[in-house]
């Protein structure tokens, strides 16, 4: 992909960060992919490159380990990394977006310290534990419970569908000190997963994205000291829901990677194969579906990176983040539709990169907020009377 096409005004730090993760997607994640996905072996040596190539902690602070760079930065690597390895671009993705954030955001020195540093720096994996069996699309009614007991909390429950969940050694746990309270009695904990009361229960076998864990978790009289509890007792459902916000541009940048891959391998095929005496991309009803995906792709894309330019300035991102989610989500899942349509026979096979591009499409309709989720964010930013 060539980002000068997609935006005019790159800077020159931003040319040499594309170029190295361009570089390093296309040598070391793309020829892997094809066996994690058929494996569901977590990636552990190439998220162990990514750290060391400051890919694990970007937008955070140097000074806390990270490579303190911007939220377009950031978007352009997920979708490099992603159009090579969808399941590598989640567990970044993840890492980045839902766990350094919201430490960066709300902790206080000493959490950054302990917890921020090795997540930033990639010797730590994070994963972030909202949904639960009951609970996904309205986490505000959650039911894991948090004790306040002498010197922390004490926490019992479950989490569903945790990305991350099975590596994870720091998750960022949301817990209510009292249900009744509703979102207001949301706590966010800091839980490293070596605590007493820990478990991972069950790993879900999963159309796509396959070489990322998704687990569920269990919390059985789990201790945690004060020092893990992120901002104030009740200050949980705001962090999850500004978390969430910058976790949209990380997921829609995913969905821009898994469409710019099944556009490119779509775009060879049709030069590539012959029909009726000629390349397909010879005829118009190919054509017509390159220029759509195209055409799509790049409209989610300056959604995607309006979204990260506006939460780099500092400005309301909520309904650009929704929007970019929303798009980026759609426009993957009718790309890579049509990928195999232009592949006809060939792109029903596991030869072909797009039959993994269509099965990892899918979860970027549902995680991080479905698609009717961003709808109703979106809505309710436009009906206000703000
Ligand atoms: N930022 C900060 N605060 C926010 C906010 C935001 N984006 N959105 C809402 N809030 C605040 C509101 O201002 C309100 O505050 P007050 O109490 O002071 O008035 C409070 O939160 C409650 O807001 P709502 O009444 O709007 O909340 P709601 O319960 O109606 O929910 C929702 C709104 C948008 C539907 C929300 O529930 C939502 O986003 N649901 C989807 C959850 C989701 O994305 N889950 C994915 C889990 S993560 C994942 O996928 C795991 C993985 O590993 C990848």
């Amino acid at each position: 992909m060539d980002y000068s096409k997609a935006w005019p005004n790159l800077d020159d730090s931003q040319k040499m960060l594309m170029d190295s993760v361009h570089q390093f997607s296309n040598e070391v994640v793309a020829p892997r992919a094809a066996h994690h996905d058929e494996t569901g072996e977590f990636p552990t040596d190439t998220i162990k490159q990514m750290a060391e190539m400051g890919l694990m902690g970007m937008m955070v602070e140097e000074k806390w380990g990270g490579a303190g760079l911007s939220t377009v930065d950031y978007a352009m690597a997920m979708e490099s990394v992603s159009a090579a390895c969808a399941s590598t671009g989640v567990i970044m993705s993840v890492n980045n977006s839902l766990v350094c954030y919201p430490i960066q955001a709300f902790g206080n020195d000493h959490q950054k310290e302990k917890f921020l540093k090795p997540l930033a720096t990639g010797q730590k994996l994070g994963c972030f534990a909202l949904s639960e069996p009951g609970h996904g699309s309205d986490p505000a009614g959650l039911k894991c419970r948090a004790e306040r007991v002498s010197g922390g909390y004490k926490l019992n429950g479950s989490k569903n569908w945790i990305t991350n969940g099975r590596e994870a050694d720091y998750c960022i746990l949301f817990a209510t000190i009292n249900p009744e309270l509703k979102h207001k009695g949301i706590c966010a904990f800091v839980v490293d997963t070596k605590s007493k009361g820990f478990s991972v229960n069950k790993l879900e076998t999963k159309l796509g994205i396959t070489a990322s864990s998704t687990a569920s978790l269990f919390f059985d009289d789990c201790f945690v000291p004060d020092e893990c509890l992120l901002g104030k007792e009740g200050d949980g459902f705001k962090i999850a829901m500004s978390t969430l916000d910058g976790g949209r541009i990380g997921i829609a940048s995913q969905a821009l990677g898994i469409a710019t891959c099944a556009l490119e391998a779509s775009k060879k095929f049709a030069m590539e194969r012959e029909q009726f005496g000629a390349p397909i991309a010879k005829l118009q009803a190919i054509q017509f579906y390159v220029a759509e995906m195209a055409t799509r792709l790049q409209g989610a894309r300056l959604l995607t990176w309006f979204a990260a330019s506006r939460k780099d300035q500092g400005l309301p991102f909520t309904r650009e983040a929704a929007m970019a989610k929303l798009s980026a989500a759609d426009a993957a899942m009718w790309i890579t539709t049509k990928a195999i349509q232009v592949h006809g026979g060939y792109g029903y096979t596991k030869e072909y990169v797009v039959e993994r591009n269509f099965r990892d499409a899918k979860i970027t309709e549902i995680y991080e907020g479905t698609s009717e989720i961003q709808k109703l964010v979106i809505a309710a930013q436009e009906l206000s009377k703000k």
